[in-house]
């Protein structure tokens, strides 16, 4: 068992496919992981199972491997604060899920803005190019700076989660440039597909950080290393200041112009406007 326990994941999965399900029946999606060499023991781990949960999971992982009489199984090491369900984010981690409820109201807008596409006048074109803007500045330049910048600093780059996130993150900024792109090119399909790519990763990327990454983060991190990544957090909350209420506006002004006159006359010249 403990030759597989240090294998990646996709490895195992390719040559037993019912793990997978397994793993599904735990909520542990590694399917849209796209680096997916995560060992099988670590993702144990960073999904923080119970002790039951685990005991029964490895124990249907070994049945699958081994059929036949059971296979002892090895006790992985726990850490304080390991099994439970219950969310308790530090105040740092706090405030990047904080930041991604603003940023997950953008992206639950984008289906309107897919729906109201006007390329062909300055005041459409400028209503994506504001919400490019709200990306490029808030979620990228403001928040994932604070993950790249600061959080993933005190850990291994190495990590396969790591490169999971940095890789979403390069992904957004590719489906961003490609939006733009379109835009300057009128070219609808081009901004459309670029606007579902990014509405169907950050979708994804933020509930891997909020239900994985961020727990699991908090588990690795000593009590000094947070209070130094608050203090950090809150230095860069000073730098960017009254922008980031800036950026709550105008995703607020946002979903009221949809809610409320869902038209695109309306909506361009409410961006006439601003
Ligand atoms: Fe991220
Ligand atoms: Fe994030």
């Amino acid at each position: 068992m403990k030759e597989y326990l240090n294998k990646g994941i996709k490895e195992v999965v390719k040559q037993f496919p019912r793990i997978a399900d397994i793993l599904d029946e735990y909520q542990i999606g590694c399917g849209p992981c796209s680096v997916g060499t995560c060992l099988l023991k670590d993702i144990v781990n960073i999904h923080n199972l119970s002790p039951e949960d685990e005991q029964s999971l490895m124990a249907k992982i070994a049945e699958v491997i081994y059929p036949g009489p059971p296979v002892k199984i090895p006790e992985p090491a726990r850490r304080q604060g390991s099994g439970s369900r219950e969310i308790k984010y530090s105040p740092p981690m706090k405030k990047l899920v904080d930041e991604h409820v603003l940023i997950k109201k953008l992206v639950a807008l984008i289906p309107k803005l897919i729906e109201y596409l006007d390329l062909e006048s300055d005041q459409g074109r400028q209503l994506i190019l504001d919400s490019i803007d709200f990306i490029r500045s808030y979620a990228d330049k403001y928040h994932h700076a604070k993950e790249e910048d600061i959080l993933f600093k005190y850990f291994d780059p190495n990590l396969d989660i790591l490169k999971v996130m940095y890789e979403d993150h390069e992904t957004g900024r590719a489906h961003v440039r490609a939006i733009v792109a379109g835009v300057e090119k009128r070219d609808k399909s081009v901004v459309i597909e670029h606007l579902n790519g990014y509405q169907e990763l950050l979708s994804g990327h933020i509930k891997k950080e909020d239900e994985i990454l961020y727990p699991w983060l908090d588990r690795e991190l000593s009590t000094s290393q947070v209070g130094e990544m608050f203090s950090k957090f809150n230095e860069i909350d000073k730098q960017f200041g009254c922008t980031a209420k800036r950026y709550e506006e105008v995703i607020k002004k946002l979903e009221e112009r949809f809610k409320i006159e869902p038209s695109l006359s309306s909506m361009t010249s409410w961006v006439k406007s601003h």
